[in-house]
Formats: C-alpha cells, sequence, structure tokens
C-alpha cells in the first residue's frame, strides 16, 4: 500500500493508494485513531457499484455506518440537496465526533465535502474517490462546494479531508467516455511535470486505457504528488495553485457555450490545453511541435482535438462573462517548457481569439 502525506497549512493527512484499497477503507480510517459513527454519501451509480463493499469494511473494522444515496449526476451539487443533506444527517443523530465519507466522484466528493465542512461548523471527513478524475484531482487539496443556478462552483470552502483512500482497481468499473475524461487532466499533469512524464504517456498510453495497473498506479501517484506539491504551498490558491488550471479558462468557457452538455469538463479541458499549446507558443515560445504530439495524444485518447458544435465567439463571450476566472485573457497559465508553467501571463484579446477560433480548422501545419 502506498502511502502519500498531504501537509497544507491547515492540517497533514494521509492518502492511501492501492488497488484493492477499498476493502481495507474501515481498518486505515480506525488507524486514524478516531472515534464516531461514519455516514457514507454517495450516488446512485456508484451505490450498486461498491458501497456494501466499503460498509462492510467499515462494519468489520467495528465501526458504526449508515448511508445517504443522492441521484447521480452534476445536479446533485445544489444547495437544495445540501440542505436535505444536513437534514438526513440531523435525523440520524449525526455529532461533531462523526464523520461524513464521500464515496463517489467528483460531484459527490464536492458535494459530501461541503456538507462535512459546514454541518455542525465541521465534522470529519473521509474521500474515497471512484473515478480517474477524483483520485488525481477533486479528492485531494481540500475543494468543496457546490453550484447555484447561475454559475458552477461558486460557493463552497477550502477543507481537507482526514484521510484519503484511492483504488485503481475502481476505474474498473468507469465507461471509457469517464476514463477519458479523467485522462484529459492526466495529461494535464504530464504537461505541467516535465518531458519524461508527458512521454510515458505518449509511449505508453494503451496500457492506461488497457488498465493494466503496474502502469496506471504510478501514472495515479505521481499526479498525486504533483498536486500535493502544489498545495502544499498554496492551499488557498492565493498563487502556484493556478498552475492546476492550465487548460481550464479555455476549458470552462467551452463547458459554458456548450451548455454545460456539448463538452464534458475532461473534453472541455483536452480542447483547452490544445489551445493553452498554441498560446504558449506565441507568448513563451514554447516548441510547437508539442502541440502536434499532444493532439495526436488527445485523438489517441479518444478525446476531442476539435471544437464542433459550439461556436467560437461564444466560448470567448463566456470566457469574459466568467466572472469568477482571475485568469480571463490577460491572466492566464501557460508554459515555458514542459514542467515550467507560469501564471498570471499576458494575453491580448487577439492572440486569445486567434488560439480559440484555431480549434475549429482542421489542424494540418501550426
Ligand atoms: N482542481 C484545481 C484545484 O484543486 O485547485
Amino acid at each position: 500500500m502506498i502511502q502519500l502525506l498531504a501537509n497544507t497549512r491547515s492540517k497533514e493527512y494521509p492518502i492511501y493508494l492501492s488497488g484493492g484499497a477499498l476493502e481495507e477503507s474501515g481498518d486505515l480510517w480506525r488507524s486514524l485513531g478516531r472515534g464516531g459513527k461514519v455516514v457514507i454519501i454517495t450516488d446512485s451509480n456508484v451505490a450498486g457499484i461498491c458501497l456494501s463493499q466499503v460498509e462492510d469494511s467499515f462494519r468489520a473494522a467495528g465501526v458504526e455506518v449508515d448511508n445517504i444515496v443522492v441521484d447521480a449526476g452534476e445536479g446533485a451539487k445544489s444547495i437544495s440537496q445540501a440542505s436535505q443533506l444536513y437534514s438526513r444527517l440531523f435525523e440520524m443523530d449525526t455529532r461533531r465526533c462523526d464523520t461524513v465519507c464521500a464515496l463517489g466522484g467528483g460531484v459527490v466528493g464536492d458535494l459530501a465535502g461541503f456538507v462535512a465542512s459546514t454541518y455542525m461548523r465541521g465534522i470529519g471527513l473521509i474521500q474515497i474517490p471512484t473515478t480517474l478524475l477524483s483520485q488525481v484531482d477533486s479528492s485531494i487539496g481540500g475543494k468543496v462546494g457546490i453550484n447555484i443556478e447561475e454559475a458552477k462552483n461558486y460557493v463552497g470552502s477550502f477543507y481537507q479531508p482526514d484521510i484519503v483512500i484511492t483504488d485503481p482497481n475502481l476505474l474498473r468499473t468507469l465507461p471509457p467516455e469517464q476514463l477519458s475524461e479523467g485522462l484529459a487532466e492526466v495529461v494535464k499533469y504530464t504537461l505541467l511535470y516535465g518531458e519524461d512524464f508527458f512521454e510515458a504517456l505518449e509511449v505508453s498510453y494503451t496500457r492506461f486505457q488497457g488498465l493494466d495497473m503496474a502502469f496506471v498506479e504510478p501514472v495515479i501517484r505521481r499526479c498525486i504528488e504533483y498536486k500535493l506539491a502544489v498545495v502544499s504551498e498554496d492551499e488557498r490558491d492565493r498563487g502556484r495553485r493556478a498552475v492546476l488550471n492550465l487548460g481550464h479558462s479555455v476549458g470552462h468557457g467551452i463547458e459554458a457555450a456548450g451548455r454545460y452538455k456539448a463538452y464534458s469538463h475532461g473534453q472541455a479541458v483536452a480542447l483547452g490545453l490544445l489551445a493553452a499549446l498554441r498560446l504558449s507558443y506565441e507568448v513563451l515560445q514554447l516548441d510547437p511541435e508539442y502541440r502536434d504530439r499532444l493532439r495526436v495524444l488527445l485523438d489517441a485518447l479518444g478525446l476531442p482535438v476539435r471544437l464542433e458544435g459550439v461556436d467560437a465567439g461564444e466560448v470567448l463571450s463566456a470566457m469574459a462573462s466568467d466572472k469568477k476566472a482571475d485568469d480571463t485573457s490577460a491572466n492566464m497559465v501557460l508554459l515555458r517548457e514542459l514542467g515550467e508553467p507560469v501564471i498570471n501571463c499576458d494575453v491580448s484579446a487577439t492572440q486569445l481569439e486567434y488560439a480559440v477560433n484555431s480549434l475549429m480548422a482542421v489542424e494540418q501545419g501550426r
């Protein structure tokens, strides 16, 4: 069992990573020396896959356990769902010494984490991420929250879990599109990490797609380690943590312009990464060959490399009206080299427009 340590200003906590870690959830949590009961919050998809395994593991470790199942989908990240969860926790007589266990992907992790951070001003939190995206990104670093009618992720907090239990065997339960979606974030990490990691994925991506755990587990580990290093330096997203937004400003614009239906988050990030590498060439003279290699890799991973069905102008308007984004056109994350991200880059409106427009073209040259 691999044990990594998150060392943030507000909390230190372990991240366990191993095939089969799920069955050991109860013992791993007990090893922290906490008491109280555990209320698992999961969704209707995940419940059918592994809820009973996790409950059995806690019971076998002598822990009282209960569960709440919410509807699967982004709609669950709402204030009304959070409010229902507060009431359910109250009815279950959940106290400050008790713990919420978020069992699911990014939506469940964000929602259950937000509820844990606010119920009785904060109770214990276990993250058991079940998707690739949540294993490499959203379960770590403490960003929790919900959506409001007007915008996504506008209400939330930084609330670190007590423990993260990551079982890559769960990836076998994912539909291929969801694995591809998570791979977009993995590709982001390879670009942030450096040439050797990018090349390793480029050469062996089929081993990831085939879920060869001898390759998958170390890749997930590297992504987690990268995120931990960033978050330990900048827990509250005031500086370096922005590097994790590589590809996300254009990506968020694409998601919003497609009304969150045309492109999933990972698909939009894939296109956002291509735009970011074009801008990195324009602004920081990154070798344009990387963009060509990235396009080939994303395509092989089943991710989009061309913007279709969504207007580039609408993407730019969505980016301009994203009030939360600190990295709008004048202020983006780009790469000087692979492994050398630069935050707060000045990008002109014309450069941004060109980069987004070029996503609609069939790329042949540079
Ligand atoms: N997913 C970006 C962050 O955690 O900061």
